[in-house]
């Protein structure tokens, strides 16, 4: 198999199972309430609006594709930072049970990311995060991880680090002749046209909304877009074109398919598969996951996918 490094986002997810209604009346409160299937991003959650976000998990859309690349069997590293607070020890100890190299990852002074995610009883979610420790990894950071960086066979991003410091490491692949494959999840979509405009961006793979928000730039996009369309299955547009069916299955928490996709895709891509035969495992790996609760506990074995992929 090959190696992965993810370079993003770990979070603390604040979990509330709610409804279809309840949603309608939140987001007529704030105005800022993230739409089905969407990450925004907020300077503060409020307290009376925490209370129904009691169940707790790891996630962070980084720290979530790194569990997925190492689950399908990827050598897979985790480059980020981590607040110096109650949940670093068990960051750290987590996701090294789950083999992704987590040496790298730093801590600094201040909280840990953090994600308040709703959840309907379609299994539908709307993400808020708050950036902690995520907002500290800059450009001084990709300098002391480059050489991880650049040793990748497959480098995975997303859009929850500051901007900058993904075209950074961006920057660094730019002058090597045998750079990983760069696949950018454009989650949240909001700022996302700075990374997409890089040219090594090689796949960039957005879910219905993204691709509504981003819908210019990815137009104007020279690689190849992989669209995820929940039970739609995916598109692939590009060189290649097809269009790869979802399993059926019937979701209780769709939060981070979109994770395990892009987790499950950069370790195929890693290994040297062909796109289609990698977007096919993905998607397997995506759809189960929607099945069980949470993120991180839901990425299912290589062999459970294998074993339902047609
Ligand atoms: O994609 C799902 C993830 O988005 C959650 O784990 C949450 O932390 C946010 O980053
Ligand atoms: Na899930």
């Amino acid at each position: 198999m090959g190696r992965v490094v993810s370079l993003g986002s770990i979070n603390v997810d604040h979990v509330g199972y709610t409804s279809t209604e309840w949603i309608r009346s939140t987001a007529a409160s704030y105005d800022w309430f993230p739409s089905p299937g969407e990450t925004v991003r907020v300077e503060s959650f409020p307290d009376s609006l925490a209370q129904a976000y009691d169940e707790r998990y790891l996630g962070g859309k980084g720290a979530n594709q790194a569990v997925a690349a190492a689950a399908a069997g990827a050598d897979t590293s985790l480059l980020g930072m981590v607040g110096e607070d109650e949940s670093e020890y068990e960051v750290r100890t987590t996701l090294s049970k789950r083999g992704v190299d987590v040496t790298e990852v730093e801590s600094t002074d201040g909280p840990t990311g953090a994600a308040y995610v709703a959840v309907d009883e379609t299994g539908e979610n709307y993400i808020a995060i708050l950036a902690g420790a995520n907002g500290r990894v800059d450009d001084a950071y990709v300098e002391r991880h480059v050489g991880s960086l650049t040793s990748a066979d497959c480098l995975l991003v997303q859009n929850e680090l500051p901007a900058e410091t993904v075209r950074a490491a961006l920057d660094h692949l730019a002058e090597r002749d045998n750079r990983p494959t760069v696949v950018y999840d454009p989650a949240p979509a909001a700022d996302a046209t700075t990374i997409l405009t890089h040219d090594c961006v090689d796949v960039v793979t957005p879910n219905r909304g993204e691709y509504e928000t981003l819908r210019d730039d990815i137009e104007a996009f020279d690689g190849i877009v992989v669209r995820t369309r929940g039970a739609e299955g995916v598109v692939v547009e590009g060189e290649d074109r097809f269009t790869v069916p979802s399993p059926s299955v019937e979701p209780i928490d769709t939060t981070g398919a979109g994770d395990v996709f892009a987790g499950f895709l950069g370790a195929e891509l890693a290994a040297g598969s062909d796109l289609e035969q990698a977007v096919r495992l993905a998607t397997v790996a995506g759809a189960v996951s929607t099945e069980r609760e949470g993120v991180q506990a839901a990425v299912p074995s290589r062999k459970v996918v294998e074993s339902a992929t047609v």
